[in-house]
């Protein structure tokens, strides 16, 4: 029986439930997982905060298809720029599952966005996680006034974690050298902006509830008065009444409450936009705020205006999928064109190209929502299992020849498990479960059984 070979780029979430989709549908493939870094897992890595070690289990679940080894690792391997192009890939396989997230972050496409210290939250998230595209980031902590942009989780895992003290952090996987930069941080006050009102966030109620739990920050609400006189009862998009009722009575609790001395503060600050970033020497001096009205459902300024001292800025306002050459790219949405999880090239379906995943249908959900997803993106491809054209070179050791060509050593999954261990080894040093390697070099090192340093 003809055995169908397929490449699955990307070992996130999504990624990860589409190896297992295809491993458990019974059908003749063989499944193989590349991912540009040298560790898999993706946002449940390098996005989950690290003082969400709960959540992060979920590795568990999705490291399955590995061990046993039905499913192949290949880590440290970049489709497209860089790496091994999309065309000499498809010439391995007879199917590719596109799962490469949502990386790049939204612009606020105000004055002041190039300076120094205003940041995106996926590079802000990615330092703290230890992404190695970010050990150099060094963001600016040595102002006591910081904003964070958005009313989504993101903003609030920003805030908590910039809330947070680093003795409270030591206990989590945080690298070493962030570690360090939290315990220099002389923030105090932390200025979340949220562009609509109080019943239009986008929170869910356990992120909100841990804003108004920290031992060593007060919540300060900023809602020039909507929650006392009672707000409208509309949800937002995308939020349902449940939640809306629940954010709401813990805000309208929260505002009645004053400072106490504990030393650092979060404000939510309802209504407020940020129309300018302002500079000194290049870097983030402060921030101007306006005040907003909503007019059917649209954020309309009104014109009043504020100025904030800070001298960091990170904006979580969504990101954006990065273009793969080769494959067709959506730049309003910033997502794949798809139907149902295939590829689509002006309306047509690309044969052997699928997608899941955030770059699918754009960057919201949790973890468990790609689930779904890739199930759906799976059944698609196995109904097209039959049409689809067998590739050039089938054997897998011609791939690994044409990495090799490439100059490219990927990490397996016995090598990731090195990498692992390593880290577990350092976590133990600090009393937690473990502590990143940040460096690629180091990764790389530690993965191919080169001496620790
Ligand atoms: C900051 C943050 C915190 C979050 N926290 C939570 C949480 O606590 N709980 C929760 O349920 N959800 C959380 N989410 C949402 C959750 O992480 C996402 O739903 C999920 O990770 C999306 O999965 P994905 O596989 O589509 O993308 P990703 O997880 O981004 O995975 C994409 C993978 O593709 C790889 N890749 C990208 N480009 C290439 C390329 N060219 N070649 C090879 N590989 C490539 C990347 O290295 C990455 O490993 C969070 C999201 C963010 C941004
Ligand atoms: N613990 C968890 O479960 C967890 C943690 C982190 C992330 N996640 C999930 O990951 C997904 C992504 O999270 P996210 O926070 O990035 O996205 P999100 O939930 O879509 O929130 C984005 C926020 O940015 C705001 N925004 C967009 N453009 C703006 C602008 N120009 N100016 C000011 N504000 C702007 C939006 O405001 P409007 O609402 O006004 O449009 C929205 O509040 C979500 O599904 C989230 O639930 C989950």
């Amino acid at each position: 029986m003809e055995q169908f070979r397929i490449a699955v780029i990307g070992a996130g979430p999504s990624g990860l439930y589409a190896a297992a989709a295809l491993l458990a549908s019974g059908e003749p493939v063989s499944v193989e997982v590349l991912d540009r870094l040298p560790a898999p897992y993706g946002l449940v890595r390098y996005g989950v905060a690290p003082d969400h070690v709960k959540m992060k289990s979920v590795i568990r679940v999705l490291q399955r298809p590995f061990d046993p080894a039905h499913v192949e690792f290949l880590g440290g391997v970049r489709i497209g720029e860089g790496g091994i192009g999309l065309d000499e890939l498809r010439t391995h396989f007879h199917a590719v599952v596109h799962a490469t997230g949502s990386s790049v972050d939204r612009s606020l496409d105000v004055p002041g966005e190039e300076l120094a210290g205003s940041l995106g939250s996926g590079a802000f998230v990615s330092w703290y996680c230890g992404h190695p595209d970010h050990t150099e980031l060094d963001p600016p902590l040595d102002h006591p006034g910081v904003a964070v942009v958005g009313a989504g989780n993101v903003a609030l895992d920003v805030a908590r974690v910039l809330a947070k003290t680093a003795d409270e952090l030591a206990a989590t996987d945080v690298p070493e050298p962030v570690l360090d930069a939290l315990r220099g941080s002389a923030v105090r006050d932390i200025h979340v902006l949220i562009r609509r009102g109080p019943e239009h966030v986008r929170f869910t109620p356990a992120e909100l509830h841990q804003i108004g739990d920290l031992a060593h920050a007060d919540v300060l609400v900023h809602d020039d008065g909507l929650l006392a006189a009672g707000v409208a009862e509309t949800p937002g998009e995308g939020v349902t009444e449940r939640r809306q009722r629940q954010n709401l009575e813990m805000l309208t609790e929260w505002a009645g409450r004053h400072a106490s001395d504990r030393p650092r503060r979060v404000h939510l600050r309802f209504l407020r936009s940020p129309v300018r970033l302002l500079g000194e020497d290049g870097r983030v001096s402060g921030v101007v705020v306006e005040r907003n009205a909503v007019v059917d459902g649209r954020v309309v300024g009104t014109g009043e205006q504020e100025t904030l001292d800070v001298g960091l800025v990170v904006r979580a306002i969504g990101y954006r999928g990065e273009p793969i050459p080769g494959l067709p790219f959506d730049e309003a949405g910033g997502v794949v064109p798809n139907e149902g999880g295939r590829v689509l090239r002006d309306g047509v379906a690309v044969p052997g190209a699928y997608v899941t995943g955030w770059i699918k249908r754009g960057p919201s959900g949790v973890i468990g929502t790609n689930k779904g997803d890739a199930a759906e993106t799976v059944k698609a491809l196995l109904a097209d299992l039959p049409t689809l054209p067998a590739p050039a070179h089938p054997e897998p050791e011609a791939l690994r020849a044409a990495l090799a060509a490439h100059g490219i050593r990927p990490v397996d999954w016995t090598a990731w498990l090195r990498l692992d261990a390593e880290e577990v080894r350092r976590g133990g040093q600090r009393g937690a479960e473990r502590v990143k390697v940040a460096h690629l070099a180091e990764m790389l090192d530690a993965a191919h059984g080169a001496p620790a340093p």
